[in-house]
């Protein structure tokens, strides 16, 4: 594996590959690696010839900084896990060399941005689709790989991708958990013990609603989420929305989407946790 760390480097040797017929596979990451991010990488080393992994936290799409601040960065341990995964080039960019000068670029990111992490963390999105753009300009991949933990991030990026006129395939992965069924995040590294023992009832508590939905109608189901697990010690609900799948838009009834996903977003303390769930009919 190649750790490269400049923008020239890495457009020439992806540039060298792609000379030679390789099929290029892109995963951005912030680092922090964990199964969910490995599991990202193996299904791009199924799918093409080169696999380039990113690991940068970006600043743009953090709208509070203390969380910037403390956004874990464990380079050594990354690296120990891209090489196992087989990975062909690692990007380690510094700020500097991905921003020289800031990023003004204002994105129409549209519906699928205007609920839900969109008012909640207002500019993140535009920050992701900054990076996301530059990244998809530096490497020119075939493919990109995200995890269908951030269900409206997938959604916001294939929206960019229509937006630039880029030839890539978004490949969306299914959500790794923990055994305990806890989604992975590099977040889950800041919960205290107690907090860690309790966080996997968003999950518990989402996969019961599959059946409570059976016999409920949509707002009755949304309330059940909401009240189950606020019911739990230090975790609050900071939303749960039921949206269609494809246009992320709210629903009111299940009839109103062939798939609709449960989207939510807990403080376990002062963690703030993400997840979801399909409602197939
Ligand atoms: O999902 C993430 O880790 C980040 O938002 C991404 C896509 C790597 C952009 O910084």
């Amino acid at each position: 594996m190649e750790v490269i760390r400049t923008v020239s480097e890495l457009k020439q040797r992806v540039a060298a590959q792609r000379a030679q017929g390789k099929t290029i596979g892109l995963v951005p990451t912030m680092g922090a690696l964990h199964a969910g991010h490995i599991s990202l990488m193996e299904q791009a080393r199924k799918d093409n010839d080169i696999v380039v992994v990113s690991v940068f936290v970006n600043p743009t799409q953090f709208n509070n900084p203390e969380d910037l601040r403390t956004y874990p960065r464990t380079e050594e341990a990354d690296c120990v896990k891209m090489k196992a995964a087989n990975v062909d080039i690692a990007f380690i960019p510094s700020v500097e060399e991905v921003y020289p000068e800031p990023d003004t670029r204002t994105f129409d990111l549209g519906l699928v941005a205007e609920v839900m992490e969109g008012p909640m963390r207002p500019g993140h999105f535009n920050g992701v689709a900054q990076i996301v753009s530059k990244l998809f300009y530096m490497v020119e991949p075939d493919r990109s790989y995200f995890g269908e933990k951030d269900f409206q991030q997938i959604a916001v990026i294939r929206r960019m991708v229509e937006i630039e006129g880029f030839n890539i395939e978004i490949i969306d992965c299914p959500i790794k958990r923990e055994d305990d069924g806890l989604a992975m995040s590099s977040r889950n590294v800041r919960l205290t013990p107690q907090q860690r023992a309790i966080a996997p009832n968003i999950a518990r508590t989402l996969n019961a609603s599959l059946d409570y939905a059976l016999g409920h109608n949509l707002a009755e189901t949304k309330q059940y989420v909401i009240d189950t697990i606020n019911a739990f010690p230090q975790m609050e609900v900071e939303y749960y929305e039921i949206v269609n799948a494809a246009t992320m838009q709210p629903i009111s009834n299940w009839e109103d989407a062939p798939v609709a996903v449960g989207c939510i977003t807990v403080y376990c303390g002062e963690v703030r946790l993400i997840d979801n769930i399909k409602y197939t009919k």
